[in-house]
């Protein structure tokens, strides 16, 4: 559970969050929105305890997220970051491998060598297992940052723009496996920029705008109106099913 009360953060005197209060429980998949700048990968590395949190408190599992050390911080939070693609000159296998590093001494235990095994197995990366992260593509590069954090078996993972250069099938695997870990009990704080993916995947929508929260609710709950203000655009809704997507038709004057 993270719980997020009254964050303020700013980068010396450029605030950036204001009054940020979110409550994501156990299980819960966030998908955090935001017209560019407005705050997201700020507030996941808030989060991630990269950047320290000048007022206000972040909890985690009711803990402050200062009171943890490094090595019980890497134990229960994962973080890919937006443009983090590994060490591309390492084999898929390594790369994993170093997911354990939070629970090694000084060298891998056959559980950790299972459990690399296992997450490839989970993500059907089997065989990419003596490739280097380098000749894989963007969506395999991304699959093997989601295996490495897993490797890290952390309750809570953190990611920004998981799906950001991916084409529309790899985006859908990478929406659909993050749903199925969250139902398998993984909390996940994601920030991207498709609307459309965040409510049909996610189960709560944090809308950011200016670095205050816009919107803090589950993603069906997610209206035409919110979308419009969040971004200052017309959006058009149309449903499939269950599903419903919106169109962007214009920008307002
Ligand atoms: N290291 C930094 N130093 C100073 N200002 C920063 C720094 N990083 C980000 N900012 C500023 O903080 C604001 C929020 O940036 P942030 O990266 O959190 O936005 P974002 O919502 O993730 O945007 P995007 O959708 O483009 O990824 C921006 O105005 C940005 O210029
Ligand atoms: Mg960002």
């Amino acid at each position: 559970m993270v719980n997020i009360k009254h964050l303020d953060f700013s980068y010396g005197k450029y605030d950036v969050l204001h009054d940020v209060n979110v409550q994501v429980r156990g299980g819960d998949f966030w998908a955090v929105i935001g017209p560019n700048g407005s705050g997201k990968s700020t507030l996941i590395k808030c989060i991630a305890a990269i950047l320290h949190v000048k007022s206000g408190t972040i909890l985690i599992d009711g803990k402050s997220s200062v009171n943890y050390t490094a090595n019980q911080l890497a134990q229960t939070v994962a973080y890919i970051p937006q443009t983090e693609k590994g060490d591309l000159q390492s084999l898929v296998f390594d790369t994993v491998l170093a997911g354990r590093k939070p629970y090694i001494r000084w060298k891998p235990s056959e559980d950790d060598y299972g459990k690399v095994a296992d997450v490839l197995h989970q993500l059907g990366i089997e065989h990419l297992s003596m490739r280097y992260v380098n000749a894989l593509s963007g969506g395999q590069q991304q699959t093997v940052m989601i295996a490495r954090a897993l490797a890290q078996q952390t309750k809570i993972l953190l990611l920004d723009e998981p799906t950001a250069n991916l084409d529309l099938r790899h985006q859908l695997e990478i929406m659909n496996l993050l749903k199925m870990l969250s139902f398998n009990g993984l909390t996940i704080v994601m920030s991207l920029h498709d609307i459309n993916l965040a409510i049909r995947y996610a189960s709560h929508v944090l809308m950011l705008k200016d670095g205050g929260v816009l919107v803090s609710d589950l993603a069906d709950h997610v209206t035409q109106t919110h979308i419009e203000n969040l971004y200052n655009i017309k959006v058009e809704m149309i449903t499939n099913g269950d599903v419903r997507y919106y169109v962007p038709l214009g920008v307002e004057t």
